[in-house]
């Protein structure tokens, strides 16, 4: 999704703006843009990636030191120069970059066309800049009371970043639904979307809420409300390491994610066990509310929506809890069945996803108490919840999950466990064993990056022209096939399926031919015979198998290959099963050629709807 990036302060704007700009690649572009305070605004566009607006300001000489920049991922309009941001005002008064989308655009123009505004692109954006110059005119009370007006007009989500030619060197935003942060460093303000691109500045920032607007200026920042009053805010640190933002020798950030999960894994485990217990106070979360809870609802969007599924067989287990999985896009709209004691708790990443973050206020409009599982700290999931447990993924650059999903797990199966306990469905033997076993699991997913590497480069290259992919599993292992079959998908482009391995036989063996390759994961004790049965039928047919399972699964019969696992407590093993599987998708799409960590038409944080 689009990206904003601003500076006012003591250096060079430009240079911090393309890196900045850089730094967001990884939300998903297809345009960029910059504009800089010199003696007039100065602006630049340039279709396609940064290097092409860089070209364009190679012989430039900007030595401002405010401005604001752009990745615009085209929503109204196609990809063009003329649809990039920033957008200026009939007369250039008013220049703006804009994340987010306007609804009621249509119905604006036409109000400003009859002011006498032209438009020349294809963008609900350039109506903002029209928009705020009309009230800026109209009213001349000042670039707070202009953006307040607009505000109040406009429907839709933003994050705002506005220059007025009549007020040079302050920068100016708003917004509603879109992400956006305020940094203070030594050497200046910020402005971004999202942390990574500020981390090498400052990690010191503010948050601004919704309607709310600030002014940016050199050495100082001033919130405003809605009616313009000002506002005292409170500077938040964020511990995350610039180096979880660098690719640090990798090839790609996505591998240098997958080599960190044993380490997230243990922060994120060691984050919520003290003295031998799982300690949710630090979220308020304590076991007389999860003693009263009668049904979790788990709501999410994609490989989020995957742990969910994981979490809903590991709770309905452990706790007897019944849980329901949605995706957040179909609970939004459904008239979701809640009662007084359910528990509602959306899983994201970014903790900013659109349809997440409007599933979470569905529930707490109808009275429901909230949890957010949430990577970015700070985000509008996080903020808004009742209670939220974080995991301590550190900045997540590539576009398809890994670090965040492993740590997503580990919080749901914490979760599960103390709710277990609450509901006195474990002694404490069980309790202590489950515990102990989950904080030997950074190992264990050390041990499969160390020895597997080379096999699975290997199978990976073989199995890079497939066209089709089948993952089948049963219980847990179906729940994480779902997230095996979406990372080969979405970064290397074969189409891919996960079903339950008993669903097979209802349609899709149809499919099945020679030398389809078909990825079973068999983990699960109860029901390991089962799946190979299921294997078996699909080698019959002429299916190429690829196993995942630990050695005391005897696969050898219906394997092609194997990947073999250690061994662990039934409930965890999508812990280690993914390891795998994100590895397959990985050198799948090296091999393919495909630029894996910004795969064609995905943006890392989806903030609209
Ligand atoms: C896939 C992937 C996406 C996200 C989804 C939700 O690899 O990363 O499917 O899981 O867009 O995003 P968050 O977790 O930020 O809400």
């Amino acid at each position: 999704m689009c990206g904003i990036v601003g500076y006012n302060g003591k250096n060079k704007a430009i240079d911090i703006l393309l890196d900045g700009l850089s730094k967001l690649e990884y939300r998903g572009y297809d345009s960029a843009g910059v504009a800089v305070q010199e003696k007039d605004i100065k602006i630049y566009k340039a279709k396609g990636k940064i290097i092409n607006l860089e070209e364009k300001l190679k012989n430039k000489k900007l030595n401002g030191t405010c401005g604001i920049g752009h990745t615009r991922w085209a929503t109204h309009g196609e990809p063009s120069e003329t649809n990039a941001h920033p957008h200026v005002s009939n007369d250039q008064s008013v220049t703006l970059v804009h994340n987010g989308i306007i609804e009621n655009y249509q119905e604006l123009i036409k109000k400003l066309q009859k002011h006498g505004y032209i438009f020349y692109s294809q963008t609900d954006t350039e109506v903002l800049a029209n928009l705020i110059d009309y009230y800026y005119k109209k009213y001349k009370n000042g670039p707070s009371d202009a953006i307040n007006r607009t505000m109040v007009r406009v429907r839709g989500s933003y994050a705002i970043a506005v220059m007025f030619k009549n007020h040079p060197d302050e920068i100016w935003v708003a917004r509603k639904d879109s992400p956006m942060i305020i940094g203070k460093g030594k050497d200046g303000v910020y402005l971004a979307s999202d942390v990574p691109a500020i981390l090498k500045y400052t990690n010191n920032v503010y948050y601004i809420d919704n309607l709310e607007s600030a002014c940016l200026k050199k050495d100082e920042i001033i919130f405003y409300d809605l009616n313009g009053d000002t506002i005292e805010k409170e500077l938040k640190v964020i511990d995350w390491d610039i180096t979880s933002a660098e690719k640090e020798g990798y090839e790609h950030f996505m591998i240098k994610e997958i080599h960190e999960q044993p380490e997230v894994i243990k922060k994120t485990i060691s984050s919520y066990i003290n003295d031998g217990s799982i300690d949710f106070t630090k979220c308020n979360l304590t076991k007389d509310i999860l003693k009263n809870v009668e049904q979790i609802y788990i709501v999410a969007c994609g490989s989020a929506y995957h742990v969910g599924v994981c979490a809903s067989y590991v709770i309905e287990d452990l706790a007897r809890v019944p849980v329901r999985v949605d995706v957040a896009s179909e609970f939004r709209y459904k008239n979701p069945l809640l009662k007084e004691n359910d528990l509602v708790i959306i899983i994201s990443q970014s903790g900013e996803t659109a349809d997440s973050l409007a599933a979470l206020r569905e529930a707490k409009n109808r009275g429901i108490k909230t949890l957010a599982i949430v990577n970015v700290v700070g985000s509008s999931i996080a903020r808004e919840a009742d209670y939220v447990l974080y995991t301590l993924a550190g900045p997540e650059i590539a576009v398809a999950t890994t670090k965040a999903f492993s740590t997503q797990l580990i919080v749901s199966y914490l979760l599960a466990i103390e709710l277990a306990c609450a509901k006195k469905q474990i002694d404490k033997e069980v309790y202590s064993d489950l515990l102990k076993e989950m904080q030997s699991l950074p190992e264990k997913v050390n041990n499969i990056l160390n020895d597997d590497l080379k096999g699975i480069q290997k199978i990976a290259s073989e199995l890079s022209s497939a066209q089709d992919a089948f993952y089948i599993g049963r219980g847990l292992d179906y729940a994480i096939s779902l997230e095996g079959s979406l990372k080969l998908k979405e970064i290397s482009y074969i189409h891919s399926e996960a079903y339950a391995a008993g669903e097979l036989k209802h349609g899709t063996i149809s499919l099945i031919e020679d030398n389809t390759l078909v990825i079973g994961v068999v983990t699960q004790e109860a029901v390991y015979e089962k799946t190979l049965s299921n294997l078996t039928e699909v080698k019959a047919r002429g299916g190429y198998i690829l196993t995942i399972s630990p050695d005391n699964i005897d696969v050898s019969k219906v394997s092609n290959y194997k990947i073999s696992i250690p061994k662990t407590n039934k409930f965890f093993y999508p812990s280690l099963t993914v390891i795998p599987l994100q590895l397959l998708g990985y050198y799948i799409a090296v091999s393919r050629g495909v630029d894996v960590d910004k795969p064609r038409n995905l943006a890392k944080s989806v903030t609209v709807e």
